[in-house]
Protein backbone atom coordinates (compact mmCIF):
# COMPACT_ATOMS: atom_id res chain seq x y z
CA UNK A 1 0.00 0.00 0.00
CA UNK A 2 2.93 2.12 -0.31
CA UNK A 3 3.74 4.86 -2.66
CA UNK A 4 5.70 4.32 -5.72
CA UNK A 5 9.15 3.59 -4.72
CA UNK A 6 10.72 7.09 -6.18
CA UNK A 7 7.94 9.17 -4.66
CA UNK A 8 9.39 12.39 -3.28
CA UNK A 9 7.45 13.68 0.08
CA UNK A 10 8.40 17.08 0.95
CA UNK A 11 7.51 20.42 2.42
CA UNK A 12 6.62 23.45 0.84
CA UNK A 13 7.09 27.24 1.87
CA UNK A 14 7.44 30.55 -0.19
CA UNK A 15 10.14 33.51 0.33
CA UNK A 16 7.67 36.26 1.23
CA UNK A 17 5.71 34.06 3.65
CA UNK A 18 9.01 33.01 5.71
CA UNK A 19 11.59 35.02 5.07
CA UNK A 20 11.30 38.79 6.73
CA UNK A 21 14.36 40.50 6.69
CA UNK A 22 12.29 43.39 4.38
CA UNK A 23 15.39 45.75 5.00
CA UNK A 24 18.68 43.28 5.63
CA UNK A 25 21.28 44.75 3.43
CA UNK A 26 20.79 45.89 0.33
CA UNK A 27 17.48 44.27 -0.60
CA UNK A 28 14.96 46.05 -2.59
CA UNK A 29 11.49 46.25 -1.68
CA UNK A 30 8.51 44.31 -3.59
CA UNK A 31 4.95 44.52 -3.59
CA UNK A 32 4.07 42.83 -0.67
CA UNK A 33 6.23 44.79 1.67
CA UNK A 34 4.88 47.91 0.44
CA UNK A 35 1.34 45.95 1.37
CA UNK A 36 2.82 45.43 4.25
CA UNK A 37 3.20 48.99 5.24
CA UNK A 38 -0.24 49.95 4.08
CA UNK A 39 -2.70 50.78 6.37
CA UNK A 40 -5.50 48.30 6.26
CA UNK A 41 -3.83 46.09 3.60
CA UNK A 42 -3.64 43.12 5.89
CA UNK A 43 -5.52 41.41 8.88
CA UNK A 44 -4.87 43.81 12.07
CA UNK A 45 -2.13 44.74 10.10
CA UNK A 46 0.21 42.37 10.51
CA UNK A 47 3.40 42.48 8.56
CA UNK A 48 5.19 39.90 6.92
CA UNK A 49 8.55 42.35 7.12
CA UNK A 50 10.13 40.01 10.11
CA UNK A 51 7.74 37.09 9.19
CA UNK A 52 9.30 33.75 10.26
CA UNK A 53 12.61 35.48 10.51
CA UNK A 54 13.83 32.69 8.16
CA UNK A 55 16.54 34.62 6.64
CA UNK A 56 18.40 34.69 9.79
CA UNK A 57 16.96 31.36 11.27
CA UNK A 58 17.54 29.22 7.96
CA UNK A 59 20.37 26.88 9.49
CA UNK A 60 17.84 25.89 12.08
CA UNK A 61 14.86 25.54 9.28
CA UNK A 62 17.03 23.15 7.33
CA UNK A 63 17.78 21.52 10.68
CA UNK A 64 14.09 21.06 11.44
CA UNK A 65 12.93 19.95 8.49
CA UNK A 66 16.21 16.84 8.93
CA UNK A 67 14.10 16.07 11.90
CA UNK A 68 11.41 15.62 10.14
CA UNK A 69 12.96 13.22 7.83
CA UNK A 70 12.02 15.11 4.54
CA UNK A 71 13.05 14.26 1.61
CA UNK A 72 12.68 17.66 -0.61
CA UNK A 73 12.35 21.20 -0.03
CA UNK A 74 10.20 23.53 -2.14
CA UNK A 75 11.07 27.25 -1.38
CA UNK A 76 11.31 30.15 -3.36
CA UNK A 77 13.35 32.97 -3.94
CA UNK A 78 12.89 36.48 -3.12
CA UNK A 79 13.60 38.62 -6.46
CA UNK A 80 14.03 41.87 -5.42
CA UNK A 81 16.59 40.05 -2.38
CA UNK A 82 18.57 38.61 -5.56
CA UNK A 83 18.18 41.28 -7.79
CA UNK A 84 17.38 44.82 -5.67
CA UNK A 85 15.99 46.51 -8.89
CA UNK A 86 14.34 43.51 -10.24
CA UNK A 87 16.73 43.72 -13.13
CA UNK A 88 20.49 44.55 -13.50
CA UNK A 89 22.84 44.04 -10.52
CA UNK A 90 22.92 41.04 -8.51
CA UNK A 91 23.34 41.26 -4.55
CA UNK A 92 25.97 39.41 -2.55
CA UNK A 93 24.09 39.34 0.22
CA UNK A 94 21.29 37.94 -1.52
CA UNK A 95 23.39 35.35 -3.43
CA UNK A 96 24.89 34.39 -0.54
CA UNK A 97 21.67 33.93 1.39
CA UNK A 98 20.51 31.24 -1.49
CA UNK A 99 23.56 29.88 -2.25
CA UNK A 100 24.59 28.81 2.16
CA UNK A 101 20.73 27.70 1.92
CA UNK A 102 21.27 25.14 -0.39
CA UNK A 103 24.25 23.48 0.55
CA UNK A 104 22.89 23.33 4.00
CA UNK A 105 20.15 21.61 2.07
CA UNK A 106 22.33 19.46 0.33
CA UNK A 107 24.50 18.80 3.62
CA UNK A 108 21.04 17.39 5.18
CA UNK A 109 20.37 15.21 1.86
CA UNK A 110 17.27 17.46 0.83
CA UNK A 111 16.74 18.24 -2.09
CA UNK A 112 15.74 21.64 -3.47
CA UNK A 113 12.60 22.27 -5.36
CA UNK A 114 13.27 26.36 -6.75
CA UNK A 115 10.04 28.14 -7.19
CA UNK A 116 11.06 30.92 -8.99
CA UNK A 117 8.47 33.14 -8.46
CA UNK A 118 6.03 33.05 -5.51
CA UNK A 119 4.00 37.02 -5.63
CA UNK A 120 6.53 38.68 -4.16
CA UNK A 121 6.99 41.28 -7.34
CA UNK A 122 10.01 44.01 -6.84
CA UNK A 123 9.18 47.12 -6.10
CA UNK A 124 11.00 48.92 -8.77
CA UNK A 125 9.85 47.06 -11.56
CA UNK A 126 6.28 47.39 -10.80
CA UNK A 127 6.59 51.02 -10.72
CA UNK A 128 7.77 50.71 -14.19
CA UNK A 129 4.41 48.90 -15.22
CA UNK A 130 4.64 45.60 -13.84
CA UNK A 131 3.25 42.96 -15.38
CA UNK A 132 1.52 45.36 -17.58
CA UNK A 133 4.75 46.90 -19.23
CA UNK A 134 6.00 44.50 -22.66
CA UNK A 135 9.33 44.07 -21.30
CA UNK A 136 7.92 42.24 -18.55
CA UNK A 137 8.86 38.85 -19.68
CA UNK A 138 12.25 39.80 -20.90
CA UNK A 139 12.86 40.96 -17.38
CA UNK A 140 11.67 37.54 -16.07
CA UNK A 141 13.85 35.60 -18.41
CA UNK A 142 17.14 37.41 -17.19
CA UNK A 143 16.29 36.99 -13.51
CA UNK A 144 15.72 32.83 -14.55
CA UNK A 145 19.29 33.19 -15.94
CA UNK A 146 20.84 34.28 -13.16
CA UNK A 147 18.94 31.75 -10.98
CA UNK A 148 19.81 29.31 -13.48
CA UNK A 149 23.68 30.12 -13.87
CA UNK A 150 24.16 30.91 -9.70
CA UNK A 151 21.93 27.42 -8.41
CA UNK A 152 21.55 25.47 -11.37
CA UNK A 153 24.44 23.40 -9.63
CA UNK A 154 22.20 22.77 -6.57
CA UNK A 155 18.89 22.36 -7.42
CA UNK A 156 17.27 19.92 -9.91
CA UNK A 157 13.65 20.76 -9.60
CA UNK A 158 12.61 24.56 -11.15
CA UNK A 159 9.04 25.54 -10.62
CA UNK A 160 8.43 28.99 -13.00
CA UNK A 161 5.66 30.49 -11.00
CA UNK A 162 3.40 29.89 -8.27
CA UNK A 163 -0.27 30.38 -8.91
CA UNK A 164 -0.63 32.69 -11.94
CA UNK A 165 -4.54 32.13 -11.12
CA UNK A 166 -4.01 34.30 -8.08
CA UNK A 167 -1.08 36.91 -8.36
CA UNK A 168 -2.77 37.56 -11.68
CA UNK A 169 -6.74 37.27 -10.72
CA UNK A 170 -6.18 38.09 -6.91
CA UNK A 171 -3.65 40.78 -7.71
CA UNK A 172 -4.77 42.53 -10.59
CA UNK A 173 -8.58 41.97 -10.75
CA UNK A 174 -10.23 41.40 -7.63
CA UNK A 175 -7.79 43.50 -5.97
CA UNK A 176 -7.81 41.15 -2.89
CA UNK A 177 -3.92 40.60 -2.87
CA UNK A 178 -0.84 43.10 -3.62
CA UNK A 179 -0.54 45.12 -5.57
CA UNK A 180 -4.53 45.65 -5.29
CA UNK A 181 -5.52 46.60 -8.84
CA UNK A 182 -8.95 46.42 -10.18
CA UNK A 183 -8.16 46.63 -13.70
CA UNK A 184 -10.15 45.64 -16.85
CA UNK A 185 -10.27 42.36 -18.54
CA UNK A 186 -8.69 43.34 -21.83
CA UNK A 187 -6.09 44.75 -19.53
CA UNK A 188 -5.12 41.58 -16.79
CA UNK A 189 -5.39 39.08 -20.09
CA UNK A 190 -2.32 41.54 -21.33
CA UNK A 191 -0.97 41.29 -17.83
CA UNK A 192 -1.67 37.18 -17.94
CA UNK A 193 0.18 37.01 -21.53
CA UNK A 194 3.11 38.70 -20.50
CA UNK A 195 3.22 36.31 -17.73
CA UNK A 196 2.73 32.89 -20.01
CA UNK A 197 5.57 34.65 -22.32
CA UNK A 198 7.98 34.81 -19.29
CA UNK A 199 7.13 31.40 -18.10
CA UNK A 200 8.12 30.41 -22.14
CA UNK A 201 11.49 32.48 -21.95
CA UNK A 202 12.32 31.23 -18.50
CA UNK A 203 11.70 27.35 -19.55
CA UNK A 204 14.16 28.33 -22.35
CA UNK A 205 16.89 29.74 -20.86
CA UNK A 206 16.92 27.22 -17.83
CA UNK A 207 17.84 24.54 -19.91
CA UNK A 208 20.26 26.26 -22.07
CA UNK A 209 22.14 28.27 -18.92
CA UNK A 210 21.98 24.70 -16.74
CA UNK A 211 24.93 22.61 -17.03
CA UNK A 212 23.42 19.51 -16.12
CA UNK A 213 19.76 18.59 -17.26
CA UNK A 214 17.00 19.77 -15.06
CA UNK A 215 13.53 19.10 -14.64
CA UNK A 216 10.62 22.41 -14.96
CA UNK A 217 7.25 22.50 -13.91
CA UNK A 218 4.88 24.85 -12.76
CA UNK A 219 2.32 25.27 -9.67
CA UNK A 220 -1.19 25.74 -10.86
CA UNK A 221 -3.76 26.56 -8.32
CA UNK A 222 -6.04 23.78 -8.95
CA UNK A 223 -9.37 23.20 -7.65
CA UNK A 224 -10.76 20.90 -9.85
CA UNK A 225 -14.60 20.32 -10.02
CA UNK A 226 -16.01 17.29 -8.68
CA UNK A 227 -19.15 15.23 -9.75
CA UNK A 228 -21.45 14.73 -7.13
CA UNK A 229 -21.91 10.96 -8.33
CA UNK A 230 -20.19 8.96 -10.82
CA UNK A 231 -22.85 10.04 -13.60
CA UNK A 232 -21.06 13.33 -13.23
CA UNK A 233 -17.75 12.51 -14.05
CA UNK A 234 -17.40 13.98 -18.05
CA UNK A 235 -19.32 17.59 -16.49
CA UNK A 236 -17.07 17.84 -13.74
CA UNK A 237 -13.96 17.55 -16.42
CA UNK A 238 -15.64 20.08 -18.64
CA UNK A 239 -16.23 22.43 -16.02
CA UNK A 240 -12.91 22.28 -14.96
CA UNK A 241 -11.12 23.64 -17.48
CA UNK A 242 -13.59 26.10 -18.84
CA UNK A 243 -13.20 29.95 -18.69
CA UNK A 244 -16.23 31.03 -16.75
CA UNK A 245 -15.04 34.74 -17.11
CA UNK A 246 -12.53 34.21 -14.69
CA UNK A 247 -8.49 34.19 -14.84
CA UNK A 248 -8.51 30.53 -12.56
CA UNK A 249 -8.99 27.74 -14.61
CA UNK A 250 -6.00 25.71 -15.36
CA UNK A 251 -6.29 25.68 -18.78
CA UNK A 252 -5.90 29.34 -19.58
CA UNK A 253 -2.14 29.03 -18.42
CA UNK A 254 -1.25 25.17 -19.21
CA UNK A 255 -3.38 25.04 -22.75
CA UNK A 256 -0.94 27.65 -23.65
CA UNK A 257 2.48 26.26 -22.25
CA UNK A 258 1.60 22.94 -22.99
CA UNK A 259 0.01 22.99 -26.25
CA UNK A 260 1.24 26.44 -27.81
CA UNK A 261 -2.76 27.66 -27.59
CA UNK A 262 -5.18 29.45 -26.08
CA UNK A 263 -8.71 27.58 -24.86
CA UNK A 264 -11.60 29.16 -27.77
CA UNK A 265 -13.89 30.17 -24.79
CA UNK A 266 -10.65 32.34 -23.24
CA UNK A 267 -9.92 33.65 -26.92
CA UNK A 268 -13.75 34.38 -27.40
CA UNK A 269 -14.04 36.44 -23.92
CA UNK A 270 -10.36 37.98 -24.60
CA UNK A 271 -11.47 39.55 -27.80
CA UNK A 272 -14.77 41.08 -26.69
CA UNK A 273 -12.20 43.03 -24.41
CA UNK A 274 -10.56 44.05 -26.45
CA UNK A 275 -7.39 41.92 -26.33
CA UNK A 276 -6.45 39.53 -29.21
CA UNK A 277 -3.17 37.90 -28.61
CA UNK A 278 -0.10 37.88 -31.43
CA UNK A 279 0.17 34.65 -33.08
CA UNK A 280 3.68 35.11 -33.17
CA UNK A 281 4.29 35.19 -29.46
CA UNK A 282 2.29 31.53 -29.11
CA UNK A 283 5.93 29.51 -29.95
CA UNK A 284 7.73 31.34 -27.53
CA UNK A 285 5.32 30.27 -24.50
CA UNK A 286 4.96 26.92 -25.87
CA UNK A 287 7.12 25.00 -23.62
CA UNK A 288 8.59 21.46 -22.76
CA UNK A 289 7.60 21.04 -19.18
CA UNK A 290 8.34 17.82 -17.22
CA UNK A 291 5.85 18.08 -14.60
CA UNK A 292 2.52 19.66 -13.78
CA UNK A 293 2.66 21.00 -10.10
CA UNK A 294 -0.32 21.36 -8.39
CA UNK A 295 -1.72 23.41 -5.34
CA UNK A 296 -4.89 21.72 -4.57
CA UNK A 297 -6.90 22.57 -1.05
CA UNK A 298 -10.27 21.76 -2.08
CA UNK A 299 -12.81 21.43 -5.29
CA UNK A 300 -16.19 22.57 -6.30
CA UNK A 301 -18.96 20.50 -6.55
CA UNK A 302 -21.04 19.68 -9.92
CA UNK A 303 -23.77 17.94 -11.11
CA UNK A 304 -24.71 17.42 -15.00
CA UNK A 305 -27.81 19.04 -15.42
CA UNK A 306 -28.90 19.11 -19.52
CA UNK A 307 -25.32 18.83 -20.61
CA UNK A 308 -24.13 21.51 -18.55
CA UNK A 309 -22.38 21.28 -14.78
CA UNK A 310 -24.03 23.07 -12.67
CA UNK A 311 -23.13 23.57 -8.86
CA UNK A 312 -23.94 21.84 -6.06
CA UNK A 313 -23.81 23.62 -2.32
CA UNK A 314 -22.11 20.68 -0.43
CA UNK A 315 -24.24 19.43 2.41
CA UNK A 316 -23.42 20.81 6.63
CA UNK A 317 -22.12 17.80 6.94
CA UNK A 318 -18.58 18.73 4.64
CA UNK A 319 -16.30 20.01 7.33
CA UNK A 320 -14.87 23.48 6.40
CA UNK A 321 -10.85 24.28 7.42
CA UNK A 322 -10.02 27.74 9.10
CA UNK A 323 -10.40 29.05 5.78
CA UNK A 324 -13.87 28.26 5.39
CA UNK A 325 -12.42 25.97 2.54
CA UNK A 326 -14.60 23.02 2.14
CA UNK A 327 -13.03 19.24 2.86
CA UNK A 328 -13.53 17.37 0.16
CA UNK A 329 -10.40 14.80 -0.71
CA UNK A 330 -12.02 13.50 -3.82
CA UNK A 331 -10.19 16.58 -5.74
CA UNK A 332 -7.01 14.43 -4.86
CA UNK A 333 -8.12 11.97 -7.33
CA UNK A 334 -10.46 13.55 -9.67
CA UNK A 335 -7.62 16.35 -9.73
CA UNK A 336 -4.94 14.72 -11.18
CA UNK A 337 -6.73 12.48 -13.44
CA UNK A 338 -8.67 15.47 -15.48
CA UNK A 339 -4.74 16.73 -15.85
CA UNK A 340 -2.51 13.94 -16.67
CA UNK A 341 -5.97 13.03 -19.44
CA UNK A 342 -5.79 16.21 -20.85
CA UNK A 343 -1.97 16.74 -21.21
CA UNK A 344 0.14 13.79 -20.29
CA UNK A 345 1.90 14.76 -17.77
CA UNK A 346 2.99 13.68 -14.84
CA UNK A 347 1.78 15.22 -11.28
CA UNK A 348 3.54 16.69 -8.59
CA UNK A 349 1.53 18.10 -5.64
CA UNK A 350 3.74 21.21 -4.92
CA UNK A 351 1.17 21.99 -2.58
CA UNK A 352 -1.64 20.36 -0.33
CA UNK A 353 -2.58 21.16 3.29
CA UNK A 354 -5.15 23.01 6.04
CA UNK A 355 -5.63 25.76 8.08
CA UNK A 356 -6.86 25.03 11.18
CA UNK A 357 -7.99 27.10 14.11
CA UNK A 358 -5.47 26.02 17.19
CA UNK A 359 -3.15 26.84 19.89
CA UNK A 360 -0.16 25.83 22.15
CA UNK A 361 -2.24 23.73 24.66
CA UNK A 362 -0.66 25.19 28.83
CA UNK A 363 1.36 22.21 28.27
CA UNK A 364 3.12 23.23 25.34
CA UNK A 365 1.68 20.69 23.07
CA UNK A 366 -0.22 21.06 19.73
CA UNK A 367 -2.52 18.19 19.20
CA UNK A 368 -3.62 18.83 16.04
CA UNK A 369 -5.47 15.62 15.30
CA UNK A 370 -8.24 17.25 12.78
CA UNK A 371 -4.55 18.00 10.24
CA UNK A 372 -3.56 14.49 10.74
CA UNK A 373 -7.34 13.25 9.76
CA UNK A 374 -7.30 15.76 6.87
CA UNK A 375 -3.65 14.35 5.45
CA UNK A 376 -4.70 10.60 5.37
CA UNK A 377 -8.21 11.04 4.03
CA UNK A 378 -6.57 13.28 0.95
CA UNK A 379 -3.50 10.88 1.05
CA UNK A 380 -5.98 8.20 0.22
CA UNK A 381 -7.19 9.62 -2.38
CA UNK A 382 -3.88 10.68 -3.91
CA UNK A 383 -2.93 7.47 -3.38
CA UNK A 384 -6.08 6.15 -5.26
CA UNK A 385 -5.41 8.15 -8.32
CA UNK A 386 -1.92 7.20 -8.37
CA UNK A 387 -2.88 3.54 -9.20
CA UNK A 388 -4.45 4.89 -12.37
CA UNK A 389 -1.84 8.08 -13.24
CA UNK A 390 2.06 9.25 -12.73
CA UNK A 391 2.19 10.88 -9.50
CA UNK A 392 5.31 11.91 -8.89
CA UNK A 393 5.15 13.45 -5.13
CA UNK A 394 3.52 15.63 -2.62
CA UNK A 395 5.14 18.51 -0.52
CA UNK A 396 2.87 19.51 2.46
CA UNK A 397 1.94 23.31 2.70
CA UNK A 398 3.59 23.94 4.72
CA UNK A 399 6.41 23.38 7.27
CA UNK A 400 5.66 26.28 9.74
CA UNK A 401 2.81 28.66 10.73
CA UNK A 402 3.46 31.65 8.39
CA UNK A 403 1.87 35.13 6.61
CA UNK A 404 -1.47 34.04 4.87
CA UNK A 405 -1.14 36.81 2.51
CA UNK A 406 -3.90 39.31 3.45
CA UNK A 407 -4.63 37.26 6.21
CA UNK A 408 -1.19 37.69 7.82
CA UNK A 409 -0.65 35.52 10.70
CA UNK A 410 -4.07 34.49 11.29
CA UNK A 411 -4.49 31.42 9.36
CA UNK A 412 -2.22 28.45 10.81
CA UNK A 413 -1.28 25.49 7.70
CA UNK A 414 1.98 24.45 9.32
CA UNK A 415 2.98 21.08 11.08
CA UNK A 416 5.27 23.62 13.05
CA UNK A 417 3.64 25.90 15.45
CA UNK A 418 5.39 29.10 14.96
CA UNK A 419 5.41 31.77 17.46
CA UNK A 420 5.27 35.25 16.03
CA UNK A 421 6.73 36.63 19.66
CA UNK A 422 9.82 34.22 20.20
CA UNK A 423 9.78 33.40 16.72
CA UNK A 424 9.85 30.08 18.59
CA UNK A 425 9.37 26.74 16.29
CA UNK A 426 7.71 23.81 17.91
CA UNK A 427 6.35 20.70 16.14
CA UNK A 428 2.95 19.77 15.82
CA UNK A 429 1.50 16.42 16.41
CA UNK A 430 0.69 16.35 12.79
CA UNK A 431 4.86 16.64 11.97
CA UNK A 432 5.40 13.65 13.95
CA UNK A 433 3.03 11.83 12.02
CA UNK A 434 3.93 13.15 8.50
CA UNK A 435 7.41 12.05 9.53
CA UNK A 436 6.29 8.58 9.83
CA UNK A 437 3.95 9.20 6.55
CA UNK A 438 6.83 9.42 4.96
CA UNK A 439 9.67 6.85 6.47
CA UNK A 440 6.89 4.08 5.77
CA UNK A 441 6.48 5.56 1.66
CA UNK A 442 2.98 6.86 2.72
CA UNK A 443 1.37 3.53 4.58
CA UNK A 444 0.95 5.35 7.52
CA UNK A 445 -1.91 6.86 6.09
CA UNK A 446 -4.34 3.59 6.10
CA UNK A 447 -3.75 2.90 10.02
C1 LIG B 1 -1.39 28.79 -2.18
C2 LIG B 1 -0.22 29.69 -2.13
O1 LIG B 1 0.74 29.29 -3.07
C3 LIG B 1 0.41 29.82 -0.76
O2 LIG B 1 1.26 30.91 -0.80
C4 LIG B 1 -0.68 29.95 0.27
O3 LIG B 1 -0.16 30.23 1.54
C5 LIG B 1 -1.49 28.68 0.30
N1 LIG B 1 -2.08 28.48 -1.00
C6 LIG B 1 -2.61 28.65 1.34
O4 LIG B 1 -3.54 29.63 1.05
Amino acid sequence: MAFNENFTWGVATASYQIEGGADADDKGLNVWDVASDTKGRIFEGHSGRVGCDHYHKWKEDVALMRSLGVKAYRFSVNWARLIPAGTGRVSEAGKKFYLDLLRELKAAGIEPWLTLFHWDYPYALYQRGGWLNPESSDWFEKYAKVCAELFGEYVSRFILINEPECFVGLGHYSGEHAPFLKLSVGDVARAAHNVLLACGKAEKIIRKTCARPVKIGTAQAYWPALPLTEGDVGAARAHTFACRAYFGSPALWLDPLLKGKYPQDYLAWFAENGFVPPAEDMEIIKSRLDFCGLNTYSGDLVKEVGGKAVAVVPPPSVPKTDMRWNVLPQAMYYGPKFIYERYGLPVVYTENGVALSEWKDLNGEINDDSRIDFLKRYLRELHRAAQEVPVEGYFYWTLYDNFEWAEGFSKKFGIVHFDPETRERTPKKSAHFYKKVIETNGEEIFG
